[in-house]
């Protein structure tokens, strides 16, 4: 049993870490250990208590002014009942107040991972069921009770947590925030998030973590470019291979608020969760709220083995479908080769070529329904544009099956322009706060997801759609922020539900199209990377990357996503130079090698390409067809990050018969020795050749020594060395 619940101890223990908290003598639950893998003993006794001025004692502490909720490490804490500190819950009573009071009554622990309703979670396998183990709290002077619920998964060193809540009360209790994680820390650490904007995101940034707040996250209705719902906290001196770290996500795709702060004794306090700012949650008598789900892990030696646990289990508890483990189709999208003006046989003579070219599927992106030219108009009108289309979109769905490739259409569900037939038909599913002009973006307005007509017509809309087609992939876009909040359908009291019930309805229709369509494969989208989260990789297996397709933004964009989302989740495509987003001209074969270092696939016309990229993209496709497993379900290394003058990644096989390595001569300057690289993930012991370098030597031999590549390369060139395990 990975959890172990006695006597108020509560312990969950995975390969090599321990959670641990105890139910105290008055019923608060007091974290006590999260860190290496200790025996089941309590480790309570390092937790102080001393009076602190200003920190209160609650009642039932008696006398004793050592006991403060305000100086304890807690696993769950309300505002108003005197911890000072940034709350986990905020309620209002019907009588106004807003304390709460949560203490222990009862716990269960079950034998399989749990689901959340509505929400994403990690689910259980026949080999790794997970465990669950079930916290009940009551407040102490109101009818709402709070189950904590902490899901264990041994073998990626992952926890998960949640919270529900429910009034057995007779009135509506007010939610103000309901996050998803509460964790007091002692020590030292730094906070990396993952921020950017638009063709940008993902880009690291860290903090101290002080008393100064350290506070971000999203309120744009999506987890946004901006900010990412997942944040590492290191030990100081943490590496990519050695050190304390932390890593916490939230799978969720909606607002959301992330948050670690030194308290007055040091002590640091970190939350995650739905974002409180236009949150507010009607709880009415019998109803239960659920928070989604946090992971969490840690690691006792760095980066790497942190981001080997996130991928794991994304891979293997979080990611659904045919396509968990299977090769996914090597693609083709016409966006960049065509945008909105292509016709019939623009489109074929592009899929002919590709089909050609060994490529897989024809992913026929936005323009291809309703009155698209431009994005002034159409989203909402998911009615093929016969006209382009030369035909019914089944004729030339056909046509290009008939190639030989699959087929996949691009969708943006959860908008309409203005200028559309949906839009003339029901004004009233457009978000807007009546009375206010509603602020356009990308001149498009937002549907609105929190109704049950809009989901149910956009369900039989694409399903009609995709069912004419016989799609074998949807793009499903979201390329605006949601602001405006505000929905006819729901009451005046209740409006500060509308971001949740948003995210909430999203996921709905897109858990209804895959019980209608369970072969189809969905590739998450928000301008690029403005929904990569692990939220949406529940529904969607891979995401598309970042609308920025150049080679060397591509490679600090996909290295910040390395961190927690494993490449098997990465769209990224090879395109055309000079690059769209940023003009700048690389080698085929380098925006090749940074493509495999996602799903790979092609974002270009293949009937402009010279004979020598014809040849590097034959070239590329057959080494796509010969590595791309270690890719999609192998370890992968950050060898050297995007900030010096060659970046290098690798990917090795679980059971380290094969690594490939990329490296990319970011930066080339007069008279620099060429780098050495290094390399990890061999078997010590065992012996590996590396063909392109003409050199076999022990794994032990390879990692102390390094790739010394022997002649500096040129700017923007890279390199693809494989090391192969003798027999
Ligand atoms: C977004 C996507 C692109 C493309 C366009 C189409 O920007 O990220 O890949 O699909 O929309 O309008």
């Amino acid at each position: 049993m990975a959890i172990y619940a006695q006597n108020g101890l509560f312990q969950l223990n995975t390969r090599n870490t321990s959670y641990q908290f105890t139910a105290d003598e008055h019923g608060v639950l007091v974290h006590t250990w999260y860190g290496a893998r200790i025996p089941n003993e309590s480790m309570a006794a390092g937790i102080w208590r001393q009076d602190v001025g200003f920190s209160p004692n609650p009642a039932d502490a008696g006398a004793d002014r050592a006991y403060s909720l305000d100086t304890l490490p807690q696993e769950v804490s309300c505002g108003g009942e005197g911890d000072f500190r940034e709350p986990m819950l905020e309620l209002t009573h019907p009588d106004g107040s807003t304390a709460a009071d949560l203490r222990y009554q009862s716990h269960e622990v079950l034998p399989a991972a749990q689901s959340l309703p509505g929400l994403p979670a990690l689910y259980g396998t026949g080999e790794e069921p997970g465990e669950t183990l079930v916290v009940t709290l009551k407040d102490t002077a109101s009818e709402l009770y709070a189950r904590l619920i902490y899901g264990v998964f041994p073998q990626q060193d992952i926890i998960t947590r949640s919270v529900t809540l429910e009034n057995r009360g007779t009135a509506p209790v007010t939610l103000e925030r309901v996050l998803s994680l509460c964790l007091d820390l002692d020590g030292a650490f730094t906070l990396t998030a993952f921020c950017g904007r638009h063709a940008m995101e993902r880009q690291p940034e860290t903090v101290p973590v002080g008393r100064v707040k350290a506070e971000f996250g999203s309120v744009r209705g999506a987890s946004s470019h901006q900010y990412n719902p997942a944040f590492l906290l290191c030990r100081p001196g943490t590496t990519e291979t050695a050190g304390g770290c932390y890593g916490f996500c939230l799978a969720y795709s909606g607002n959301f608020l992330a948050c670690a702060q030194a308290d007055q004794m040091g002590r640091a306090r970190v939350l995650l969760g739905i974002q409180p700012r236009q949150f507010r949650w009607e709880l009415g008598p019998g109803a239960v709220f659920a928070a989604p789900q946090a992971l969490l892990s840690y690691s006792g030696q760095g980066l790497e083995r942190l981001s080997h646990n996130f991928h794991d289990v994304m891979r293997e508890h979080l990611c659904r479908g045919p396509y968990k483990h299977a090769p996914r189709p090597l693609l083709i999208n016409n966006w960049e080769a065509t945008h909105f003006t292509f016709d019939r046989p623009q489109l074929l003579a592009l899929a002919r070529q590709a089909a050609a070219l060994g490529i897989e599927m024809l992913v026929l992106d936005d323009g291809w329904f309703g009155k698209r030219d431009s994005d002034a108009s159409g989203l909402g009108d998911w009615f093929p544009n016969e006209q382009k289309l030369g035909g019914t979109l089944g004729a030339f769905a056909a046509d290009v099956r008939a190639l030989g490739l699959k087929f996949g259409l691009w969708m943006e569900p959860e908008m309409v322009s203005e200028d559309s037939a949906l839009y003339r038909a029901h004004p009233d599913w457009a978000v807007a706060i009546p009375g206010r002009a509603p602020a356009r973006s990308r001149g498009q307005l937002v549907l609105d997801m929190t109704r049950a007509d809009v989901r149910d017509y956009l369900f039989a809309r694409l399903s009609a759609v995709l069912a004419e087609a016989k799609a074998d992939y949807l793009k499903w876009d979201m390329n605006r922020s949601v602001c405006d909040a505000f929905s006819r359908a729901l009451p005046a009291h209740r409006m500060g539900e509308f971001y949740h019930r948003f995210t909430l309805g999203t996921y709905e229709l897109l858990e209804r199209l895959l019980a209608a369509f369970p072969h189809l494969l969905i590739e998450g989208c928000s301008g690029g990377g403005g929904r990569f989260d692990a939220g949406m990789l529940y529904y969607t297996p891979q995401i598309w990357c970042s609308d920025n397709t150049d080679a060397i933004d591509r490679i600090s964009i996909q290295y910040g996503t390395s961190f927690f989302y494993p490449a098997c989740a990465v769209g990224a495509h090879v395109s055309a130079c000079p690059n769209e987003q940023t003009q700048r001209t690389v080698p085929f074969s380098t925006r090749a090698a940074v493509a495999m270092g996602g799903t790979f696939g092609y974002e270009l016309d293949p009937n402009t390409l010279t004979p020598q990229e014809r040849e590097a993209m034959l070239a590329a496709n057959a080494d796509y067809r010969r590595w791309h497993d270690l890719v999609r379900e192998g370890d992968a290394f950050r060898l050297a990050g995007p900030g010096g003058d060659t970046a290098a990644w690798a990917f090795a096989a679980k059971d380290k018969s094969r690594v490939l390595v990329t490296a990319v001569q970011l930066a080339r300057r007069g008279y620099a020795a060429p780098p050495c690289l290094p390399l990890r993930g061999l078997d010590p012991a065992a012996r590996y050749r590396c063909a392109a370098l003409g050199q076999t030597h022990t794994g032990a031999a390879w990692m102390a020594g390094g790739i010394t590549i022997k002649t500096l390369l040129p700017q923007y060139a890279a390199v693809q060395l494989l090391f192969e395990r003798e027999a």
